[in-house]
């Protein structure tokens, strides 16, 4: 594609300018139970949090944390973009998250672990438990690993206690975690560990999903290796136990280099380790997102004004108390479970519900019986696992007594219909529903109603969060107006604690991606000339709500997870008999989107259904399972323009049962109907209204 870099990649206003694809719908009011016990119920808060009290606005969420040093400057523009919230500070999450709770709370529950399968009992650990496993945790990677602040590790891990044990110990001594999703593939593991320079992966070996015990140690060995083939040598592997009578893994253990955590554990018992005191700027973790080109970006997340975000967004919008059960069903791999599992919950001293496994595992009544049996009165996931759980077992949650003063969704947009049955059937009509948008490089919620002072609309993230200012802009920069239902590029006008650093080693990708595109002077010291771009497609309705319509770049987002479809492509093109690939988003009743592949061959391969199979294989081994296309296509050629271009929104078109407009500019237009008859059949299907960001989809702009 001929495609400088991402910031050219946007919609034409035009095609930005469209009308929303789901009607208006009534507002719903918070239940009165819920606004008598809520954290904030104030109005006020609108006042404090006005943009004329901006930056010092978020003082309150730093005032949430324990500081060693309390900081002098809550906003240094002085490098714009790259923001420092709460310079001087210094601070430690670990402790943060840990041992300032014990006074209080040592006695209560940080997690209850429910393992996937349903005869294994549930493990409560208390605050006293995790600060005593953190800490050993942390002496290993101190004096076994060499360890030391500022350095980074590799984690993939699956949903156990292991993983947030892990992430608190590298805190505790400011080591940087890069925690990849557990389901992403060897190699994919090991091209973040070779971008983040990690010298020790720490892994388990196995894990339960979906009824089978699944080998994950093969993924440690292939991801070294691939690391290696970067340029970045691991010199240690540590592999948790799943299982504690017996190994999970067939594989075998590579002298010298790999090592049995549980084992080596036992050197440290009852060690402590002194939390190390982070300047509120030091990075805290690093989490891999997929963008436009091939390479993940490791987006670089502070401790300050991070933890800051998350307690302060953790306690107003999800409003957790110490005293409620909490469960985020998220996998920590990814930035919810980072900030929503981990980070914000336990900075104010939850309970939360760490499961392992699938939601539909026996049966789509397993989380209703979870929420019933540890009493869950929050409860957190995203729409597609509701959409999963609604199809499997629609009446599934009316045969448990769960009640949930709270529910949130993330990640993607939720039909209406949709929603309603979670708040009508999941939530019994007496738990507010949060729609959070945000994503990866945020660190936490950038749109969604207050719970106990705004009304909820179906459909709709609703208006920004204390402190988050957005404007939709047209394509040329112009502010679309403000409650016209006009689409654009929605951006937020100002910087937030939560925001990401940088991207790892590509600080000039970090302000092409999110700044270029809108910033009013490129040498300008003053955020407000610094819009933040999202790159989703957005409207705001007269009641200021915000409706996101999808990604505006060459991402797709899969069951709430961004996949970058040049990832997809390169990987396509490592089967030799492949000459091109295109992938394009297609309408998935319930992951929302899923890619679909075409692929053309090279001349003189006929097509075959191994050649398909090397395909889907090849995108599951260097991406994951979850990259699993719908289907895989081998056309005669790729639709092209007349300058060689492929053109990924004709596809795209025709996978989801739509016109293809006008093709006879195209360099081939005849390819198009061949193409068409082979997805849709000879008959001519009709036209079907389709969602934004497909009919936007691959424009070339
Ligand atoms: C993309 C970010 C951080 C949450 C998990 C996903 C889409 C996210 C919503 C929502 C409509 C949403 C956007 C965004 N998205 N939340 N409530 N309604 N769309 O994080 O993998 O970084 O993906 O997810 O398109 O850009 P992510």
């Amino acid at each position: 594609m001929a495609r400088a870099h991402e910031t050219q990649i946007m919609t034409e206003v035009s095609e930005a300018e469209i009308a929303v694809h789901w009607k208006e719908e009534a507002h719903y009011l918070p239940p009165a139970k819920f606004i008598g016990q809520a954290n904030l119920t104030d109005p006020a808060i609108n006042q404090r949090f006005s943009l004329d009290r901006f930056p010092e606005c978020f003082r309150e969420y730093a005032d949430l944390l324990t500081w060693d040093h309390y900081w002098h400057t809550t906003l240094d523009t002085s490098n714009a973009p790259y923001w420092k919230w709460f310079v001087g500070g210094r601070l430690n999450a670990s402790y943060n998250c840990v041992d300032r709770h014990l006074r209080r709370h040592k006695n209560k529950a940080a997690f209850i672990f429910v393992p996937e399968p349903e005869d294994e009992s549930h493990a409560a650990i208390t605050y006293q438990e995790l600060y005593v496993r953190v800490n050993e945790m942390a002496a290993l990677l101190k004096d076994f690993a060499g360890l030391r602040a500022g350095d980074r590790v590799t984690l993939h891990l699956p949903m156990t206690p292991e993983l947030p044990i892990t992430m608190l110990a590298c805190a505790r001594l400011g080591v940087i975690h890069s925690v990849v999703f557990g389901g992403f593939s060897g190699e994919a593991c090991g091209i973040r560990i070779a971008d983040s320079g990690s010298r020790v992966l720490i892994t388990m070996d196995g894990y339960y999903r979906n009824g089978k015990l699944l080998d994950h140690k093969p993924n440690a060995d292939i991801a070294v290796a691939t690391a290696q083939k970067e340029g970045q040598k691991v010199d240690k592997v540590l592999v948790w136990r799943r299982l504690r009578d017996r190994p999970a893994t067939a594989a075998p253990m590579v002298d010298g280099r790999d090592f049995v955590v549980n084992d080596l554990l036992k050197n440290y018992a009852g060690d402590h380790v002194q939390p190390v005191s982070m300047p509120a700027e030091a990075p805290l973790f690093l989490m891999y997102t997929s963008g436009t080109t091939g390479r993940p970006k490791g987006c670089q997340h502070s401790t300050g004004g991070y933890l800051a975000y998350v307690a302060g967004t953790s306690k107003y919008i999800q409003d957790i108390h110490p005293t409620d059960v909490y469960w985020c069903f998220a996998d920590i791999g990814w930035i919810t479970g980072h900030s929503y599992i981990v980070y914000g919950p336990l900075s104010l001293a939850a309970t939360g519900v760490l499961y392992e496994g699938v939601p539909t595992y026996p049966d789509a009544g397993r989380p209703w019986r979870i929420a019933q049996r540890h009493d869950v009165n929050i409860f957190h996931t995203s729409p597609t696992t509701i959409r999963m759980l609604r199809k499997a077992g629609p009446d599934e949650p009316k045969r448990y007594h769960h009640q949930f003063k709270h529910m949130t969704t993330v990640g993607e947009p939720i039909e209406p219909e949709v929603w309603k049955w979670y708040y009508e059937v999941v939530g019994k009509g007496q738990a507010v529903i949060c729609d959070t948008w945000w994503q990866t490089e945020n660190g936490g919620f950038l749109c969604s109603t207050k719970p106990a002072l705004d009304s909820m609309k179906p459909g709709s993230a609703g208006p920004a969060v204390p402190g988050i200012f957005p404007v939709i802009y047209d394509e040329e920069g112009r502010e679309i107006p403000t409650g016209s239902n006009k689409a654009g590029n929605i951006c937020i006008r100002n910087p937030w604690p939560g925001i990401m650093q940088t991207i790892w080693g590509d600080p000039e990708r970090y302000v092409k991606t999110y700044y270029a595109k809108y910033c009013k002077n490129p040498k300008s010291k003053d955020w407000r000339d610094w819009p933040y771009f999202a790159g989703d497609g957005a409207t705001q309705a007269p009641d200021g709500y915000f409706r996101i319509l999808g990604r505006v770049d060459d991402v797709i987002n899969v069951a709430g997870h961004r996949l970058g479809t040049k990832e997809l492509e390169s990987a396509c093109l490592t089967v030799p008999e492949v000459a091109e690939a295109a992938v394009v988003p297609v309408v998935d009743e319930v992951k929302g989107r899923v890619p679909e592949v075409y692929v053309s061959l090279k001349p003189g391969i006929a097509p075959s259904k191994v050649i398909q199979e090397k395909v889907v294989h090849a995108i599951e081994t260097t991406i994951g399972k979850i990259a699993r296309p719908k289907e895989v296509r081998i056309v005669p050629d790729m639709p092209k323009t007349r300058s060689g271009k492929i053109m990924r929104r004709v596809l795209a078109a025709i996978s989801n049962n739509m016109d293809t407009g006008d093709v006879t500019t195209l360099a081939n237009p005849d390819v198009v109907e061949q193409i068409r008859q082979m997805v849709q059949g000879a008959g001519r299907v009709a036209t079907k209204a389709a969602p934004e960001d497909i009919k936007r989809f691959g424009d070339e702009r």
